[in-house]
């Protein structure tokens, strides 16, 4: 496995469409190798999500896990999830105001409107069907990937840029803000 270079905002690769991968070639070793980099990038950076835009590569293909930290016990966990030419359909006209970060944007924070209810359609590694309904938290990670994939990335999102903030500053004057968070 290898720890891949991030592309940051200012890279063209960020604002491109990446391409569907055929289904007959997401078992092949290539896709899975690169599928483990992508999952040991995100790890190493201690990122919620990683998109392969990123990391170079124009093929839809994102993965995503938040483990239980012990610093926020309270933060919502997602298990390791590997999406393979996602489709994001919204449930809901709702949207919540929620922060998020990117690993292309480091040390930055930001309040993105999402919506709180979203189906997702993809293939799984294994070229296995995934559809299913994702909320809030899930639903906002889910998003921001998705996003990615269409050049998209969380402060075109943002409606207001004053809440962009450096993360010094999230964490002296933002951080645990009631009225803010959400
Ligand atoms: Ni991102």
């Amino acid at each position: 496995m290898a720890i891949l270079k991030v592309a940051r905002l200012g890279h063209p690769v960020l604002r491109k469409v990446a391409a569907p991968v055929p289904e007959g070639e997401i078992r092949s070793a290539e896709i899975q190798r690169f599928i483990d980099d992508m999952i040991e990038t995100m790890r190493e950076y201690n990122g919620a999500g990683l998109a392969a835009n990123q990391v170079h590569a124009l093929k839809q293909i994102a993965v995503i896990e938040v483990q239980k930290s012990p610093q926020h016990p309270e933060a919502p966990e997602i298990p390791l999830t590997v999406l393979v030419n996602p489709v994001v359909t919204r449930l809901t006209d709702e949207m919540m105001g929620g922060w998020e970060g990117c690993l292309s944007i480091p040390d930055m924070r930001g309040i993105v409107p999402r919506y709180t209810a979203v189906t997702l359609q993809a293939l799984d590694r294994e070229g296995q069907r995934i559809d299913v309904k994702a909320n809030d938290f899930f639903a906002r990670v889910i998003q921001h990937e998705a996003d990615h994939l269409n050049g998209i990335v969380y402060v075109d999102r943002m409606r207001d840029l004053s809440t962009l903030t450096h993360l010094a500053e999230w964490n002296r004057y933002w951080l645990g803000d009631p009225d803010q968070d959400d």
